[in-house]
């Protein structure tokens, strides 16, 4: 079963919305497709709390590439652990762009989260600039590239990939079914030829930026495409199930 939707709901929430929109996906159920929530470190807590025993997995957005020291600030793997992480999102645009998250360093986190067994969901995609420069894909297969050459096929084997587009995040602009199908054919085309054919197979490649209940069934409609990652609308709960429901059917 390669499909999947994953909430990124990056740094919003609080303890009384948070409680509302978990109970509400709790109270869903899993929707026939396996799902996850994504949530801030803080809260991490409360939606093992509200989600434990649901359909429903979670997750944090980022890790240390440590594993343990004077590191102020920084969470580690293992602490995700204690608070029954399944999944860590690792390499998002906004930590590229905005914190100094580095090909090489992301690929340290990817081994990171391999070594205490979480599951990473590795984030690659292209800036506005990168796609009319007309590099989208090499810029795709760096992103890759640097888990692959650093951990092996075992690790990029091991990753959920999320194709997200820097110019389709936040911005209502989706990238058109065509255009996401490309590069997602693009990346399976590389795990094959890194990987082998069977972890191409398998792998789940999620798409991600400005994905809505309006446009996902068409996005995952397509070959390669298998689910999502979404921001805004895993903040509002009908909108994060009725995409569930989406990539079920
Ligand atoms: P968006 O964000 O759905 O709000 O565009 C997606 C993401 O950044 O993961």
């Amino acid at each position: 079963m390669r499909k999947l939707v994953v909430g990124n709901w990056k740094m919003h929430g609080g303890l009384d919305a948070n409680a509302a929109l978990l109970g509400a996906l709790r109270e869903a159920g899993g929707q026939g497709c396996p799902s996850a929530v994504c949530v801030p470190f803080p809260y991490l807590q409360q939606a093992k709390s509200l989600l434990e025993g649901s359909a429903i997995a979670w997750g944090a957005q980022d890790l240390s590439e440590h594993a343990v020291g004077a590191y102020t600030g920084e969470v580690s793997g293992a602490m995700l652990n204690d608070f029954g992480c399944r999944y860590v999102i690792v390499g998002h645009s906004e930590r590229r762009a905005l914190f100094g998250d580095t090909d090489g360093r992301v690929a340290a986190k990817v081994d990171a989260a391999l070594a205490v067994k979480l599951q990473p969901i590795l984030c690659v995609g292209e800036t506005l600039d990168e796609r009319e420069g007309g590099v989208t894909e090499a810029v795709v297969e760096r992103q890759l590239k640097a888990v692959f050459e650093r951990g092996g096929a075992a690790a990029l084997a091991a990753c959920v990939i999320a194709y997200e587009p820097v110019w389709a995040i936040g911005t209502g602009k989706t990238a058109t079914p065509a255009q996401a199908q490309a590069v997602h054919a693009f990346i399976r085309g590389r795990l094959a030829a890194w990987c082998g054919a069977d972890v191409a197979a398998r792998t789940t490649i999620l798409y991600g930026g400005s994905v809505k209940p309006q446009n996902a069934a068409e996005l995952f409609g397509q070959a390669d495409i298998d689910g999502g990652l979404i921001g805004g609308a895993s903040l509002v709960a009908g909108d994060f199930l009725a995409i569930v429901a989406a990539a079920a059917s």
